[in-house]
């Protein structure tokens, strides 16, 4: 078996590990979350969530990865190979390759917004654009859903395919020169950019003392912060806190796996996993939470900003950040570095969507890292386009359902199975253990066991109980969306049906050995 790719150093693997986690989700998924499902209350279902599926599914993916590693996987199919010894197992594992591509394509078209928007605040494109309404029409004619400012949908193009041919760079250089390198830039510049906004923020004060008394800074966090309790009652807020702790952390993915994989057999993963959520959470809670929504409550009051968040994350961050920026003084250069950090989240995010892919197709197929890279380059750029062309249709709300929040769900579940009850609870706490540089609570060893998946079990009746007929049946979908809908059904299924096929081929071309 010929020598892996490995991490550089401990350092760039836990902020590689970290660019993977911290995301978009960081920045606009959660503070509409927390503002949407009571405030402060989300806190509670979130925390719990973090504690019980979170931190045990984190260190069951480096678990898995790490071993899978060792035998030259760096993808879940040959990872649940591996441990389970199964035939069906790499078709299971064919899941995370499934999820982490199709997340990828909806996701590095959003992740252009953030390079055009940091470019357009920076050249004060959309300056003059001061009300809802006009910057709405700004941010919808980007996208070509309706003419307005931008008559055609080339700009949205054009740096769709340079944040791509970025991605794939960085991909292409490969673990260490490419994703860690990228890492340990971006990381360290995207939170002293989080910092510098979040301390903008928190100094503003009242924005309209005379005009609008109350609308403040303070009564921005308080109304983030405040909790809510009587919402605790609503399962749907837990199933919002669990679905956000799977995003944020990027678990159910098969993009941490895959990180892990480029680890020695004996490196630490209790502690690498364990650095990787807390930073994480601190980017999600203490930055995310302090910069768009108590911002938003200061200069338009607390009725709008719940408006703002139930119009969703893009409402949040491309629409009422950009005419807040239109407020502040020097807010081109705001605007500039907000944008800009929300494309660092995205890169080093959308980059370990796709390295499990890479790895697939060249591990399985031995073809050259460079070949495996273009292909899979290619493969995105044609998906993409359904995304642009169909984004008004509901085609991105679809992918972003099934891939981005269903699925995540469904492959935690199978995989705390496999790994606690499949492989044994026994083997899988000493390969957490191995190498470990903090020792872990024996109370985690239950929780993987028994109270994690009984966790997602729960979440998955409920959600068949309750979503599912009406989900699948698009009974609350407006008609002009159903067939562009169905259209992003069959273009999932297809991926899964030709992932599935590769799995097959390349199982046929080389069957591992794994004695
Ligand atoms: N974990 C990544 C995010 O939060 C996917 O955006």
């Amino acid at each position: 078996m010929s020598e892996r790719e490995r991490w550089a150093t401990r350092i760039g693997l836990i902020l590689a590990a970290a660019g993977n986690a911290v995301g978009l989700g960081n920045f606009l998924r959660f503070p509409v979350q927390a503002a949407q499902n009571g405030g402060g209350a989300f806190m509670i279902p979130y925390f719990i969530a973090f504690l019980l599926l979170g931190i045990p599914l984190m260190w069951v993916e480096w678990a898995i990865g790490r071993y899978g590693g060792k035998y030259g996987h760096g993808h879940l199919p040959g990872m649940f190979d591996v441990i389970w010894r199964n035939p069906i197992a790499k078709y299971v594992g064919v899941l995370g390759l499934f999820v982490s591509s199709i997340i990828m394509i909806y996701y590095c078209y959003i992740e252009s917004w953030t390079l055009a928007f940091s470019f357009f605040s920076i050249t004060r494109t959309y300056f003059g654009m001061t009300d809802f309404a006009s910057m709405s029409g700004f941010l919808k004619s980007y996208q070509g859903v309706q003419t307005g400012y931008f008559d055609s949908i080339l700009p949205a193009y054009i740096f769709l395919i340079i944040t791509l041919a970025i991605n794939f760079y960085v991909l292409k250089r490969g673990i260490s020169k490419g994703i860690e390198l990228l890492a340990k830039v971006g990381m360290p510049l995207l939170i002293v950019l989080a910092i510098i906004l979040a301390i903008r923020v928190i100094t503003l004060g009242t924005p309209d003392p005379v005009n609008f008394p109350e609308r403040s800074v303070e009564s921005g966090f308080a109304f983030i912060w405040n909790p809510n309790f009587s919402m605790l009652t609503d399962a749907k807020i837990w199933l919002a806190a669990a679905g956000q702790i799977f995003f944020t952390l990027s678990v159910g993915m098969g993009t941490l796996e895959a990180y892990s994989s480029y680890l020695r057999e004996k490196d630490d993963i209790a502690l690498n996993g364990l650095s990787t959520a807390s930073t994480n959470e601190f980017v999600e809670v203490i930055l995310g939470g302090s910069i768009a929504i108590p911002v938003a409550v200061a200069f338009f009051g607390i009725p709008a900003t719940l408006e703002i968040a139930k119009g969703g994350a893009f409402n949040l961050g491309f629409v009422s950040m950009p005419l807040i920026f239109q407020k502040l003084p020097f807010g081109e250069f705001f605007g500039c570095i907000w944008f800009f950090l929300l494309f660092i989240a995205g890169i080093t995010s959308s980059v370990a969507m796709v390295q499990p892919l890479i790895a697939f197709l060249e591990e399985q197929f031995k073809i050259s890292h460079n070949r495996a890279t273009l292909y899979v380059f290619i493969g995105t750029v044609i998906s993409a386009h359904l995304v642009v062309f169909f984004l008004q249709y509901g085609f991105l709300d679809e992918l972003d359902y099934w891939a981005g929040t269903f699925f995540l769900v469904i492959i935690g579940f199978i995989e705390v199975v496999i790994f606690a009850w499949i492989w044994g609870m026994d083997k899988g706490w000493a390969e957490i253990n191995k190498g470990a540089d903090i020792k872990i609570p024996k109370f985690f060893y239950y929780v993987i066991k028994y109270i994690t998946p009984l966790y997602l079990l729960i979440i998955l009746v409920y959600w068949a109980l309750t979503d599912a007929i009406p989900t699948l049946l698009m009974s609350n979908i407006p008609s002009e969306q159903i067939p562009y809908r169905w259209l992003a059904r069959v273009f999932m299924v297809s991926v899964f049906a030709l992932l599935s096929f590769l799995v097959y081929k390349a199982w046929k071309l080389n069957k591992p050995r794994y004695e």
